[in-house]
């Protein structure tokens, strides 16, 4: 094993980085099976929304704990869909986390409802239920909670809130497939969950997502709206025991998702706990070595939570260090480690800022977290090696900056 000096001369100033080759912050794991199974779905002749979309739906409630799954091409098109299936629209608000992905807020406005931010607790940056209570009005008409890199919200907190006010729960899960919450999994408590397939995720169809839900008649009309309200799809009407007509009820979207990317979540569901168990082993590796490093600190996992661990982003001790975060992540790029951040917040944007009429320094915790945040590259077939240089690189320049 390599053994990395600290003390080494940085890479941005003519030093050898810690490692030769770039490493990302995150990697597809597509494995044969994918592939084998998406030429069995080309070759079938059937590549639009039919049987695999209906099994992975079905399959990826299973997981869930839910009594339906609905396939659709994003967790953006879920949330969208789980708004409209829930009647929540114009006049209404929507109590979301300022620190999530724009998504959450963007169908929120599309609906013509408002979006009605929060802060993040200090530890998971999720939202903070106490704040939830308080932004409560007479036109609020639904949570949206987002389980910020995997790890679930603090839902004891927040479903008897949601239940004392008959509002529903829309959980954002776009990271958190894979995670439980007092041994329950995530997909079975909140009204309706929406999970992302996207291409870094960990599970991925390229693009996708799902909705689950416990209630038949919110299954039924998220199935309508996510295909043009029209109570037959093509699978109903195109087989040889199909019927040409159909009928439409609702005005609905279209968000189906294809077979073809279909397959690949199936190939990939085979492998799921596989993946989530070097997930897991990874991050156990990265908090070994971190914890050597004062100036960042690890994410924590609350008591009673299984962490999906989508992301691995850690916070920077800035009193420790001479440089912002900006820089640290320059100069982790050119030791060839490849980061993100996780989240700009969205009151940030000027979109928001504006729409919203929010000042910065409205949420204090979630812009201390995005001036410290850094996430680090996680994905199941990283190496430990990998881990070893993500950390060498951090403590070369953690040392080279220190206050
Ligand atoms: C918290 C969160 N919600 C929603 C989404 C949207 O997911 P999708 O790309 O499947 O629409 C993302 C995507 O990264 C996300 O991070």
């Amino acid at each position: 094993m390599t053994v990395h000096d600290p003390a080494a001369p940085l890479a941005s100033a003519g030093g050898t980085p810690v490692r030769d080759t770039y490493l990302p912050i995150a990697i597809p794991w597509i494995g044969e099976r994918e592939k084998q199974l998406v030429l069995e779905t080309l070759d079938r002749g059937w590549i639009t929304t039919g049987r695999n979309a209906q099994e992975l739906g079905r399959r990826v409630a299973e997981l869930g704990g839910a009594k339906h799954g609905i396939a659709v091409n994003s967790a953006t098109g879920a949330l969208h869909l789980a708004l409209v299936a829930l009647g929540v629209g114009r006049g209404d608000e929507v109590i979301t986390s300022t620190y999530t992905f724009v998504a959450c807020v963007n169908v929120i406005e599309h609906v013509g409802a408002t979006p009605v931010l929060v802060d993040v607790e200090p530890d998971t940056l999720c939202m903070d239920p106490r704040a939830v209570e308080a932004a409560i009005t007479p036109r609020t008409r639904a949570i949206l909670t987002v389980d910020y890199a995997g790890h679930p919200c603090d839902y004891g907190a927040l479903l008897p809130l949601a239940e004392r006010h008959r509002l529903p729960v829309i959980e954002d899960a776009a990271h958190a497939l894979g995670a439980t919450w007092q041994g329950r999994p995530v997909g079975s408590f909140a009204t309706i969950t929406a999970f992302s397939f996207y291409a870094t995720k960990n599970l991925t169809t390229g693009e996708g997502g799902a909705a689950l839900t416990q209630d038949d008649a919110l299954a039924e009309r998220l199935g309508l709206l996510s295909l043009h309200g029209m109570n037959r799809d093509a699978w109903k009407r195109y087989t040889a025991q199909g019927s040409w007509y159909y009928e439409v009820t609702v005005p609905g979207y279209k968000y189906n998702l294809s077979d073809v990317l279909a397959a690949i979540g199936l190939g990939q569901l085979e492998r799921f706990d596989a993946s989530q168990r070097r997930r897991a082993e990874l991050v156990a590796l990265y908090h070994r070595r971190l914890a050597e490093i004062l100036e960042v600190r690890v994410p924590v996992t609350r008591p009673g939570v299984t962490h999906a661990w989508h992301l691995y982003p850690v916070a920077l001790d800035l009193d420790r260090l001479t440089i912002d975060r900006a820089r640290f992540i320059e100069e982790l790029r050119a030791e060839n480690i490849g980061t993100s951040v996780h989240f700009i917040p969205i009151h940030l944007h000027p979109h928001f800022a504006s729409s919203l009429a929010i000042a910065p320094g409205r949420f204090p915790v979630a812009e201390d977290a995005y001036r410290r945040a850094v996430t680090l590259p996680l994905f199941p077939q990283m190496t430990d090696r990998d881990v070893e240089d993500v950390c060498a690189a951090v403590a070369k320049v953690a040392a080279h900056f220190r206050r």
